[in-house]
């Protein structure tokens, strides 16, 4: 065995001290309440839900039936408000002037929001929504790069209870467009222009010609962030200049548990995006309930002898568009009542330290970014870490795809500054695992006790009993077999249900392995019981930890006049995961010039948003097919990265495989 993989295989310690202070002291108290949760669910959900604020109590935990039953509902008959949760009982505890969100712009510009001046900020956008005509139920699209107003807005929509469905910044606005379209959003909160490394791009601008198409729409409320002219149409309101004249007055709405707090779409295996649908009292409890123990920051919840002035930070480097946002920025810190920090930039401007900097001149106690992110700084070399002071930082964490050796290792040592030697003992990584689907962490480490392995998610979260399955839905035992991955219980953070088509959540995760909630992806599990992600058994591809579904990237290239067919997959690749390795077949008689290659990816981006873009592109006279039609996407993975094709004998045009392995040949 070589040395480093001596090193990955060996077991990695929390430092002890983490564990002195810790809610949950040691393995064998983490275990017993595991085994206590999954036997007893409905009581270990009613204890974790004595952190929420319901106006009234509900009367039931759960109203399943049987244990494998995944759309009973949670805290049924309870009332309660998420933004009251967040914000206002805060105040109204008297901690009102001490600290909750801290925005930084890319500039360095702060607004070190108090409780009290969230409560005010978010009352008077409440009230500007309710002016535009938003009611309880109003679905209200936003569509924002990372300023202060999105967090705020997304308060406000809790507040007043509209559903809020926010599209990340990166995607297009005809993306924009189909998510308005699906759930007809009354309102668009959009920006007028993007700060981006000291520049201005557009942003309100690129809807011109989409959003008349939309008609659900009644008011684009346009936030002023550059000041740049962008009014074009009757239903632009300056939201900006109505907010300001706004009162500090508005009451929280009471919502019932099961109440839509919020819409997110995400990318599945067919079709178009999914609105995955998270409700009121399950998510809050959930996310409030994982962060808690998973983290164990102090907290107004429970501020471990630590005064309010001086609780942890932390700092959650995801764009809100993502559920990581929803969950691990905004709601569950806040209704912890702890610190949060929202950053505007990208981490690599105006300097490649960016990260570090804020960890140090914010006091950063707990630190959660993706491996996508850590690959990128790992290259620009540790003196880039080492110029900052990281000595406040407790945890480190991770999420969005495996954290591999190379890049774990780093973030142990150079970041951590973790011990080597035969017991390694550090600042922990926390590898959470978890979907837009599940609201927060499924498996993940309990930062402060959990002894790790690189690469690991290591184990369940309280309540979750997860099973790994082969293709008949038998369960595996044997160690180190890949297999499908899935929960055998519901919990309160899981989705209820795709918005307006309960049928597509049915047979998307229910279906293919009745009793169980399968996640999409495959998994193993050591002779030691961690658990290993090894990717997606489906048609989403990776990209820089975005989720990307082959069929609207598939949608975006047939886009294109000269495109007759396509077919998208994953391709390692070492900064981003994957990338997308794209088959294009193009309209007869249309040549295969190299300079179409980049007009086709340029399309793409106009069509998808810059996220969106196929990386090597290889035109094909024809895509492998079955006999009923439907393109054989293993085979086009296996011939992407040249490895074996194994079986082709159900193809109905064999033949069309050679000649991709010819041309793959060619572009080397
Ligand atoms: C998919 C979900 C939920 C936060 C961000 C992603 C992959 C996520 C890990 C991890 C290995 C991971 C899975 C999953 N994934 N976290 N720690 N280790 N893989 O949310 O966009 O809904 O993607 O991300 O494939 O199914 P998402």
């Amino acid at each position: 065995m070589s040395e480093s993989d001596k090193e990955k295989q060996k077991i990695y310690y929390p430092n002890p001290e983490l564990a002195t202070n810790a809610r949950i002291k040691s393995m064998d108290t983490y275990k017993e309440m595991w085994k206590k949760s999954v036997d007893n669910p409905r009581e270990f959900w009613a204890e974790e839900a004595k952190m929420v604020t319901f106006s009234e109590p509900y009367k039931e935990v759960w109203t399943g039936s049987t244990p494998e039953d995944f759309v009973g509902k949670w805290f049924q008959g309870g009332k309660l408000n998420v933004c009251y949760n967040c914000v206002d009982r805060w105040v109204e505890k008297g901690y009102g002037n001490e600290k909750s969100l801290v925005w930084i712009g890319e500039d360095d510009t702060v607004k070190n929001y108090t409780f009290k001046a969230l409560q005010d900020e978010v009352s008077k956008t409440a009230n500007a929504l309710k002016e535009l005509g938003v009611k309880k139920g109003d679905r209200v699209c936003l569509w924002l790069p990372m300023i202060s107003e999105l967090a705020v807005t997304m308060l406000a929509c809790a507040r007043i209870g509209a559903i809020h469905s926010i599209v990340f910044g990166g995607f297009s606005a005809s993306s924009v467009k189909d998510r308005i379209d699906d759930s007809d959003c009354t309102v668009l909160v959009v920006a007028d222009e993007v700060r981006r490394s000291g520049k201005a791009r557009p942003m309100k601008k690129n809807l011109e010609g989409i959003i008349e198409t939309c008609p659900s729409i009644e008011h684009v409320a346009v936030v002023k962030v550059t000041g740049g002219d962008v009014w074009k149409y009757e239903k632009d309101v300056d939201f900006t200049a109505l907010v300001e004249k706004q009162s500090i007055e508005c009451p929280c709405e009471p919502m019932d548990s099961e109440d839509v707090l919020f819409i997110l779409y995400t990318s599945g295996t067919t079709g178009k995006p999914k609105g995955v649908v998270h409700t009121t009292a399950g998510f809050l409890v959930y996310g409030m309930s994982t962060n808690k123990y998973v983290w164990d920051y102090s907290c107004l919840i429970d501020l471990k002898g630590v005064e309010p002035k001086d609780r942890d930070v932390w700092y959650c480097t995801a764009d809100i568009g993502w559920i990581t946002g929803h969950t691990q920025i905004i709601y569950s810190p806040l209704a912890l009542g702890a610190i949060t920090v929202m950053y505007e930039g990208v981490p690599t401007w105006p300097h490649k330290g960016r990260f570090w900097e804020i960890c140090e001149k914010y006091g950063v106690t707990h630190f959660y970014t993706a491996p996508t992110a850590i690959r990128a700084l790992m290259r620009f070399g540790d003196a880039e870490v080492n110029k900052w002071n990281l000595e406040k930082l407790k945890m480190l964490g991770t999420v969005g795809e495996v954290c591999n050796w190379p890049e774990w290792k780093w973030y142990w040592d150079v970041v951590g500054k973790g011990s080597g030697g035969e017991k390694p003992v550090g600042r922990p990584i926390v590898d959470s695992y978890w979907q837009t689907e599940t609201g927060s962490y499924m498996m993940v480490n309990l930062g402060a006790i959990t002894p790790m392995k690189p690469g690991s998610c290591t184990f369940p979260y309280f309540g979750i009993n997860p099973v790994l399955l082969n293709e008949e839905g038998e369960k595996n035992t044997e160690p180190m077999t890949q297999s499908y991955f899935a929960y055998d219980m519901p919990w309160p953070g899981l989705m209820r249900t795709v918005w307006g088509d309960h049928d597509r959540f049915v047979q998307t995760y229910l279906t293919k392995f009745p009793g169980h909630y399968f996640t999409g992806d495959y998994a193993q599990i050591d002779a030691e019981g961690y658990y290993f992600i090894l990717g997606r058994s489906d048609d989403v591809i990776k990209v820089s930890g975005h989720r990307l579904g082959s069929a609207e990237v598939e949608a975006a290239i047939n886009s294109h006049p000269k495109v007759a067919e396509s077919a998208v997959c994953p391709y390692p690749h070492s900064m981003k995961g994957s990338t997308i390795f794209a088959y294009i077949t193009l309209m007869q008689g249309v040549e295969k010039a190299e300079e179409l290659k980049a007009e086709i990816v340029a399309h793409v981006r106009s069509v998808a948003g810059p996220t969106v873009k196929p990386e090597i592109i290889m035109f094909s006279d024809a895509l492998p097919k079955t006999r009923s039609g439907k393109i054989m996407r293993r085979v086009l993975k296996a011939i992407a990265t040249m490895a074996d094709i194994g079986d082709v004998m159900t193809l109905s045009n064999p033949e069309v495989v050679q000649h991709l392995i010819d041309e793959r040949a060619k572009l080397g």
